[in-house]
């Protein structure tokens, strides 16, 4: 469920602690952006800085895929299925995973969710959890790519099966053709990536998850981020926006 955190965390200097303004930096975020604008990729670059829990829902459903049939409960088995086709998994199995895992939502430094929510019945039933846990949303960023370059990205992605490092066949290749940097392991494309699939997953991101921009815009909690350039461009383009955010609150 949580992402590998291969970035360590930045100590910051007794000195810079005693001059500076302790910043305020968002702890509890959605990450909301069509397949393969980039969420995963910055969830964990911004869990890194700010310490939050990185939960993605593809994760959690893509996990299911290790497990022996005869493991497999009824709903995982159709979640599975919505999913290589390129479908959402219905509402009604994502909000029983809310059921039963909503307490990782109250964990102390905070979280960043990837990949939830993805409807308006999602979004209303996160506002309702947080609510019971008196737990606030800070922010929603969206993250913005013209539709050639999602594509590019999605096709040349690459994943490790073991220790889900995430690679791009160009724009972060690993070092070892086909084997991964951090353990060793065959990498694998997604069954999802593939065109057919992907097709379908554009049309559903557009259809079910756009609207909910318009959904946060109202709360006044969304920020959209163009995912234009390297990752680490994509992550100081965020930063800066929650800094810009945070002194526009003051
Ligand atoms: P999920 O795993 O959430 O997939 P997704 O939203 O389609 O997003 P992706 O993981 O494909 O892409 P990403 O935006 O994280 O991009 P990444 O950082 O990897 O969901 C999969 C499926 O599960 C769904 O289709 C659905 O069936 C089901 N599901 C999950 N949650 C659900 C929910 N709440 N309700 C219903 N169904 C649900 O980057 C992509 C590639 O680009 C990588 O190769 C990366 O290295 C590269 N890259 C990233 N950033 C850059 C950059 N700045 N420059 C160059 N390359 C980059």
């Amino acid at each position: 469920m949580e992402r590998n955190r291969n970035v360590p965390l930045k100590s910051r200097g007794a000195r810079s602690k005693r001059l500076r303004q302790p910043e305020a930096l968002p702890q509890h975020l959605v990450l909301l952006g069509a397949p393969g604008v980039g969420k995963g990729t910055q969830g964990e670059l911004l869990s890194a800085r700010l310490g939050a829990c990185h939960l993605s829902t593809g994760d959690i459903f893509r996990a299911a895929t290790t497990l022996n049939e005869c493991d497999r409960t009824p709903a995982i088995t159709r979640a599975l299925e919505h999913m290589q086709r390129g479908e959402l998994v219905p509402d009604e199995i994502v909000l029983g995973l809310l059921t039963e895992r909503g307490n990782r939502l109250c964990c102390g430094a905070g979280f960043i969710l990837d990949g939830f929510p993805r409807t308006v019945a999602q979004a209303e039933a996160l506002q309702e959890c947080l609510a019971q846990h008196q737990i606030p949303l800070d922010v929603v960023v969206s993250y913005e790519l013209p539709l050639e370059k999602i594509v590019a990205r999605l096709s040349g992605r690459r994943i490790c099966p073991n220790c889900k490092a995430v690679y791009h066949l160009e724009m972060h290749p690993p070092k070892v053709k086909g084997m991964c940097d951090v353990c060793g392991a065959a990498l694998y494309q997604r069954e999802d990536d593939r065109p057919e699939s992907v097709r379908v997953r554009m049309e559903v991101y557009e259809k079910s998850t756009a609207p909910l921009v318009e959904f946060y815009r109202r709360d006044d909690l969304l920020v959209s981020i163009s995912a234009e350039g390297t990752p680490e461009e994509v992550f100081m383009r965020t930063m800066n926006a929650f800094k810009k955010r945070q002194t526009v609150a003051r």
